[in-house]
């Protein structure tokens, strides 16, 4: 059975400094983000290649040392684009092509950035077929979890598309549960999710206030109820470019400054590391040797 992520206990300010803060100096430790649009030209992030190698870049100068690219998927009203529709350019196919190559240009760049494959996925009746046909991604396309995104100012209900993922074996994780308008008027809107084991991934440009302080308010109140599981970039732009840069670095800080460094430990790194295989799964393993004849003994006599 999967793993499931923590969410922190209810929070007291603790200031303690972690071992984490110079840890994450070392960027096999850093920062691990789960949503971005890092992809170029596929959907609203970079338009070019080279616009995405600044993001990547910025993204590892803020500590963040794995990124899960989550191209809007099944998102058709809001992001379509025409020269590149958006069933072909974020099919599960081009995705994959995309981040190899994104990766291996980090390589030749000598980035020290790993993207991987996944999805913003549009809740849509038709979400499990998309997900088998590859119109949707589960993050890191390992089919444990998907990263789901509302309406901004429709409400669904929950239950119906929470169970059909849980019943395909996936956990949900819903993108930037600040962000919605249900959310800002209605207090039952994110119980009804979270009741329903739907874990929050809050935007760190939220908790920076880049989208104003009812949400900024919101994205805090959520962290404070022990009711947030991930901190992502949901990152178009370096931040040199404009609005919707990473804003981890500026977040971690805040959250640090806030709740404490443990904190920061367990949305920025590690809930994320139960999403992100940074590893070959661990092999059985023989016992060291007892003194006995070795295997190829064994076997020689045999
Ligand atoms: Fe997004």
């Amino acid at each position: 059975m999967t793993t499931l992520p923590h969410r922190p206990h209810a929070m007291k300010a603790d200031k303690s400094i972690d071992p984490v803060e110079t840890s994450v100096l070392r960027t096999r430790d850093g920062y691990i983000d789960i949503h971005s649009h890092v992809l170029p030209g596929i959907d609203d992030g970079p338009a070019t290649l080279e616009e995405s190698i600044v993001l990547c870049a910025d993204l590892a100068r803020q500590n963040v040392s794995h990124v899960i690219a989550t191209p809007h998927q099944l998102n058709f009203d809001d992001h379509a684009q025409p020269a590149l529709p958006n069933e072909k350019g974020t099919h599960a196919n081009s995705v994959r092509l995309l981040v190899r190559q994104l990766n291996s240009e980090l390589t030749r760049r000598g980035i020290d950035l790993t993207v991987h494959a996944g999805g913003e996925v549009r809740v849509s009746p038709d979400i499990i077929e998309a997900l088998d046909t590859g119109l949707a991604l589960t993050l890191c396309d390992e089919h444990r979890f998907v990263l789901i995104e509302l309406p901004f100012d429709t409400t669904i209900p929950a239950r119906g598309i929470v169970e059909r993922l849980h019943s395909a074996g996936l956990g949900v994780i819903l993108a930037h549960p600040e962000r919605y308008t249900a959310s800002q008027t209605n207090p039952g809107f994110l119980r009804e999710w979270s009741h329903h084991q739907v874990m929050f991934q809050v935007n760190a440009g939220s908790i920076v206030g880049e989208y104003g302080r009812t949400v900024q308010k919101l994205a805090l109140e959520l962290i404070q109820s022990g009711g947030v599981h991930f901190i992502a970039s949901d990152a178009h732009n370096a931040t040199t470019l404009g609005r919707r840069g990473p804003q981890i670095r500026a977040a971690a800080d805040l959250i640090r400054d806030t709740f404490g460094q443990h904190v920061v430990r367990q949305l920025l790194i590690d809930n994320p590391r139960l999403v992100v295989p940074l590893s070959e799964p661990p092999m059985p393993k023989a016992p060291f040797s007892l003194g006995l004849a070795s295997n190829s003994q064994v076997l020689q006599s045999r």
